[in-house]
This record gives structure tokens, sequence and C-alpha cells, in this order.
């Protein structure tokens, strides 16, 4: 099994992807690994994310396919079963970071502050997503968290862009930047393939410093 420092190296930006309707789930995941993006963040948002889920796990190998905004030990436990190799979850709760810790795959727990920085530390975990990263202080928070809790590397994501994720991906302590800027609705609907493989070039070629 990966390990989530691993999981946050396998490309400067991990898109996070809401897919309505299931038959676009392979042809998007193909268009973002054509352009040089080999991990999704496929979100629980809709009632048909487990089908796409599944999919992009049996259909497409040259993509690592999570699970994002896990709310539940329940849909933890259906994510994993569905084929999600990681977790992401928006916050966590103590119940659900210990349910979470129960399955075989590395998790991405949200975190926003200090402390809860610290409560996920105490787990053992040093990995974890900073979210909403753009509304709760952008990259001068992340520096100073970075001061007394340098062990810690995060995956920042919540209004970031193309433009602003250099000034996150220069912290010593983000190894990558998650956001939803590579599969725009409007293009998902319309079947774009090559338009979202082309977002997905830009943002590949972005640098990490971590
Ligand atoms: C998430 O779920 O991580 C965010 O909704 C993605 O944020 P963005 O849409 O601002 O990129």
């Amino acid at each position: 099994m990966a390990d989530a420092a691993s999981i946050l190296a396998v490309s400067p930006v991990i898109p996070v992807v809401t897919i309505e309707d299931p038959s676009h789930a392979v042809p998007l995941a193909r268009a973002l690994v054509d352009g040089g993006i080999r991990i999704i963040e496929l979100t629980l948002r809709t009632g048909t994310a487990l089908d796409s889920l599944r999919m992009i796990a049996d259909e497409v190998p040259d993509i690592l396919v999570g699970a994002g905004t896990i709310l539940t030990p329940a849909q933890a436990e259906t994510a994993v079963s569905a084929g999600a190799s990681f977790l992401v979850s928006p916050g966590v709760t103590p119940g659900l970071l210990r349910h979470m810790l129960t399955l075989d795959v590395p998790l991405l727990p949200g975190v926003a502050t200090v402390g809860e920085v610290m409560a996920v530390l105490e787990h053992g975990l040093k990995v974890m997503k900073f979210f909403p990263a753009g509304p709760a202080g952008g990259p001068p928070y992340l520096s100073a968290i970075g001061a007394p809790i340098p062990q810690v590397q995060f995956c920042p994501t919540g209004g970031i862009s193309l433009a602003s994720a250099p000034d996150y991906l220069k912290l010593p302590n983000v190894a990558c930047v998650g956001g939803s800027w590579l599969t725009p609705r409007s293009l998902v609907e319309a079947g774009d393939w090559t338009a979202i493989s082309e977002l997905a070039r830009e943002a590949s070629a972005l640098q990490s410093q971590a």
C-alpha cells in the first residue's frame, strides 16, 4: 500500500472532481492522464459518485483514484469497497479519524487550525489536507504553521487556481495543491475532454519546492 506522502508526490496538483453522470467518469480520467495528471480526488457529492469511482478504478489503471468529501465512517467504508486508493476528508472528528485509521488506505484528513494539525499528528499522521486553504489564510498561514510544526506536509485545497498555486507550491510544507479548476462543470457536461487535457497539461507543469 502507498503511504500518504507518496500520494502527494504523484502530481503537483490533485484535481478535485465532481461527476454527475457516470458515463463521463472514464473519459474524464483519461483526459487527465493525457494531460499528465495521474491522480484524482473524486468527491462523494453526487448520488452516482461511487459508480464513477468504481469505473475509474476498474478501467483507467494509469490514474490513482481517491474518494473525497468523506464525512462519515460509513462513507469511508463504501469508498474503499468501491476501489478508492486513498481517502480525503474536509475536516476531522475523533470518531471519523479513528475509523479511517482502521482502513488499509492512505488518508488525507482535512485541517484548518493549528490545534487540528496537532490532534491529527497525535495519531502519527504527518500528511494532511489544508482546507479551505484560501479562506483559512492561504500561503502566509501555512508558512506560519511550518515554523512550530515543520514535520507536517500539506495539500492545500479550496480557492486555489493555476495563478495562485505557485504561491503555495513554493512553501517547504506544501507537496501539492488540490483544486477543481482542471475540471470545470461546463467542460465536463459538454464532454470537452481536449480542453480538460489542456488544463491538466498546464497544471502538471507546475513544480513543488517541497
Ligand atoms: C474541495 O472539496 O477540496 C474543494 O471544494 C475544492 O475547492 P475549489 O473548488 O475551490 O478548488
